[in-house]
């Protein structure tokens, strides 16, 4: 075994040595990293079946490893304290594993056995406003699963549910054509044309009832209010693909399927979820009470499916979507990447499409919640006017610091200089929305996610630069050389790169990408001490030089793929 994942394959041959001592099911994911000084990783299987067999641990850890086989890469097993079972990596293993890796586009990553077919909803920005910081984070939280996914082997369809259908929609058209009857038009600000519109609606009562009109005459299909909206649509579109352009994600007008795209379905939804005798009438609405929903009172929760003026809400656009994609898409797996506050919207969804039969056994559907992004008060963030932060502008705010960052580097080109900038602060920006927790709240701060320690992508972007600069220097052909493990430096870092199958499926698993980045920089953490430990260039002890050169060639490869998951690109030079 030289690829793949070196605890799932520990894991295998300690269950495959198991059944030599019980036919009991062990849970699984049983091996982890150790932190331990001189062990990799541990196993604490027989401790969670001394009960079940009625024997000590420490016994059952001796019975497996009687039977366990892993001479190939690891030293023989120890049994220690209550019955772990510790494991070392035999050094001519990760020897072999490292210098194989350097040869592996995937460095080691194993294609999924069961591809699934993923439709994934992110971004989601709503038409005629413009995107703000929670949009930034759907994007690129977003971008970064779809990317593990699709590396994993996955099929993965993305769709942008862009919140462009809707009473406001009245209002904004009318607003359209006070300012603009015809032509193109090109909306310079998205916030201020809503503020407009809806300051109108709320002071003058003519333009109240020209926009209540022709809310009707959108839903009823009417074709110069259809050709109105797609203009407004088309706008608000330029503004998100600029946006879009800028951050380096993949997302096009292709994969837009907004609210309106579900209008023809709504009906046969409700119409459906009566004839399973799902509905009931409350306060004049059809509503579907799932199972389990309840409010601070104790009463039952109901997700409105029709209201009462028999127009059809956002709940109802969900159903429909939903089953769009299980019925006509014939996907197997559903993520939303929506903020937190919508989780019971997403779980209640589900519910009812779970009791309509839209979700069945072999779909799983997953809200993929995310936290807030805090000002440095502590409160969402908000510009000194007190408005929310416009995206483009945050975004170029985030090229201009990182100009700043590298501006001591005469040396660059200004062409250069320019591509520089855009790769940190476009990275910093999308490296602080992904390395922590996704569903934690955190603070904006561009000294924090500029600096160039700690964890922050800029650091790895250095030391990546910082590497590809050795290797330049160097100038060698290292083709048909292998790594050698003298200097203890040495195999951590083969350890810690032999691991990058272990971090990237971790990050996949559970669509947690701060899993890879906390790799990552553990990793150039690691890189750093056998750069500052063990001479590359200098090297005095012969053949040292040639595996190092190649160590800091396989730690730049991970570093790149791994950022490059992450939607984060890794300049030569910085
Ligand atoms: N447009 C919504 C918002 O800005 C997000 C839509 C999320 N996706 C969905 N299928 N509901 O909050």
């Amino acid at each position: 075994m030289l690829f793949g994942d070196v605890s799932e394959e520990l894991a295998r041959r300690v269950v495959a040595a198991l059944r030599h001592v019980t036919d009991i099911e062990p849970p699984s994911a049983l091996v982890r990293v150790s932190a331990q000084d001189g062990v990799d990783y541990q196993c604490d299987l027989a401790m969670s079946l001394g009960k079940r067999l009625g024997k000590a641990p420490r016994e059952i850890a001796a019975d497996i490893v009687a039977g366990l086989d892993v001479a190939d890469l690891a030293e023989p097993p120890e049994v220690a304290g209550p019955g772990f079972l510790n494991f070392t990596l035999r050094s001519s293993w990760l020897e072999e594993r490292t210098t194989a890796l350097n040869g592996d586009p995937r460095l080691g990553v194993a294609v999924t056995p069961r591809p699934r077919r993923i439709a994934i909803d992110y971004s989601s920005p709503n038409v005629a406003k413009e995107m703000h910081a929670g949009h930034l984070r759907s994007t690129v939280i977003g971008d970064a699963i779809t990317r593990l996914a699709r590396f994993a082997g996955h099929e993965v369809i993305p769709h942008n549910h862009l919140g462009d259908w809707g009473t406001p929609f009245g209002m904004l058209i009318e607003h359209l054509l006070d300012e603009r009857p015809s032509g193109p038009y090109k909306i310079g600000d998205l916030n201020g044309f809503y503020r407009a519109a809806r300051s109108k609606f709320e002071n003058n009562d003519d333009f109240a009832a020209r926009s209540r009109n022709r809310v009707v005459l959108l839903q009823s299909g009417d074709d110069e209010t259809s050709s109105l909206w797609r203009r407004l649509v088309d706008e608000s579109t330029r503004h998100f693909t600029q946006v879009y352009e800028l951050l380096g994600i993949d997302l096009t007008g292709e994969d837009i399927y907004g609210e309106s795209f579900y209008n023809p379905f709504l009906a046969a939804v409700v119409d459906d979820l009566a004839a399973a005798g799902l509905t009931e009438i409350s306060d004049g609405a059809v509503c579907v009470f799932p199972d389990g929903f309840r409010n601070r009172e104790g009463d039952p929760l109901p997700l409105i499916v029709r209201k009462r003026d028999g127009g059809y809400g956002y709940a109802a656009t969900d159903l429909a979507t939903l089953r769009y994609w299980t019925e006509q898409r014939g996907v197997t797996d559903l993520l939303y990447v929506v903020g937190a506050p919508q989780a019971q919207h997403f779980a209640m969804v589900f519910a009812v499409c779970r009791a309509a039969g839209w979700l069945r056994d072999e779909h799983q559907a997953e809200h993929i919640g995310f936290g807030s992004v805090l000002g440095e008060d502590g409160r969402a963030m908000k510009t000194r006017a007190g408005e929310s932060v416009r995206l483009s502008d945050l975004l170029a705010e985030a090229v201009s610091h990182a100009a700043e960052v590298i501006d001591g580097r005469g040396d660059l080109s200004t062409g250069v200089r320019e591509e520089v900038a855009k790769a940190i602060g476009i990275g910093a920006l999308k490296y602080a929305d992904l390395s922590g927790d996704r569903e934690r709240d955190y603070v904006f701060s561009w000294d924090r996610m500029l600096s160039k320690n700690g964890n922050t992508s800029v650091y790895l972007q250095y030391a990546n630069a910082r590497i590809r600069s050795v290797l330049a220097k160097a100038d060698q052909d290292l083709t048909g050389v292998r790594i050698l493990l003298g200097h203890p430096a040495e195999r951590t870092l083969a350890l810690a790169l032999a691991r990058f199958p272990e971090a990237v499926g971790a990050a996949t698993a559970g669509h947690r990408p701060h899993k890879l980045c906390t790799y990552l920089y553990e990793t150039a953490v690691v890189f750093s001490r056998f750069y500052e430990e063990c001479p590359v260039l200098g090297a005095e002890v012969p053949g040292a030089r040639d595996s190092r050169l190649l160590l800091a060639e396989l730690t730049s490869k991970t570093l790149a793929l791994g950022l490059s998951l992450l939607g984060i690109s890794t300049p030569a030079r910085l």
